[in-house]
């Protein structure tokens, strides 16, 4: 048996002895669906430079601005690129992947920072968003959400049908508050969490990267899937190194067996 074997069965058994298995996503899930990274060669931020920390601000201060930015794709080349990618991206076999282990009943809960829709579209209910899915849009005052096309944005900005508050894109912006139930969901689940599986992120931005951090001090284990090393990975128990795309249905394979 290889190390990487090795590895894939460490992990398949701290996962099957879990009682309450938590999947931490970021960018690097996503990146074999076609849809670049924000950091490292190719990524969005490292093309256009990190967005400023004061864009909720901006949003606040004139928000017909912000949207009619929003819906002229010439304002912004790169991240109209970006959002064509999206939209042309399906789901690859890590997001696949992930959904079996929620079907196992062995994956309780998927935190994803990407706001890119494919999860709910490979199949998975036990979700949290917890930077926004750009398919939709938010009132900052009461957390309805909708999808896109539910606002005809003929009268900018949107208002809140249900609290007459300013309705925006449901992505979290830099500066922005995560809405308190997507906060308040994370905790509860980093908190009840005895094994996180840490996929395809840099575990640079705060608090998501605070929560394997939490895991950890509470005793749990850590499973990190990256191709490349993290500020995590000296902490993981398990590291697999390599594409969630492949390694993440290696896990599956044999977590159905475990379970059987
Ligand atoms: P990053 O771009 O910071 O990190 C992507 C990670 O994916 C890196 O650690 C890569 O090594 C890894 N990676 C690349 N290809 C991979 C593959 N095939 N399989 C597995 N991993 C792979 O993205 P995030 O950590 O998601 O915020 O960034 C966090 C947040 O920063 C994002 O949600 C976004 C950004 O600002 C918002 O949009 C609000
Ligand atoms: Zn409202």
């Amino acid at each position: 048996m290889g190390d990487d074997e090795r590895a894939i069965e460490r992990a398949v058994d701290l996962i099957g002895a879990s009682n309450h298995a938590v999947v931490l996503v970021g960018a690097g899930l996503s990146a074999e669906s076609g849809i670049p990274t924000f950091r490292g060669a190719g990524g969005l931020w490292t093309k256009v430079g990190e967005p400023s920390m004061n864009g909720y601000e901006q949003f606040l201060r004139d928000p017909i601005r912000w949207w009619e930015h929003q819906l002229s794709p010439e304002a912004d080349p790169a991240r109209t690129e970006f959002r064509e990618a999206i939209d042309r991206a399906e789901p690859n076999a890590g997001h696949y992947a992930l959904v079996s282990m929620e079907k196992l009943g062995v994956l309780k809960m998927t935190i994803t920072q990407n706001v890119d829709n494919l999860h709910v579209r490979a199949g998975a209910v036990r979700l949290v968003e917890i930077h926004g899915n750009r398919t939709k849009v938010r009132c900052i005052g009461c957390e309805a959400r909708w999808p896109r096309e539910a606002f005809d944005y003929e009268e900018l900005p949107p208002l809140c049908p249900e609290c007459g508050s300013l309705v925006k894109g449901d992505t979290v912006m830099f500066g922005e508050p995560i809405p308190p139930s997507v906060i308040d969901a994370c905790f509860r689940e980093s908190a009840a969490c005895d094994c996180m599986i840490v996929c395809g992120t840099s575990a640079t931005v705060f608090p998501a990267a605070s929560f394997p951090r939490m895991v950890k001090e509470n005793g749990g284990t850590l499973i990190e899937v990256n191709p490349n090393p993290t500020p995590l990975s000296d902490m993981a128990d398990v590291t697999l190194r390599g594409p969630t795309g492949e390694l993440l249905p290696e896990v599956v394979k044999r977590l159905s067996y475990w379970t059987i």
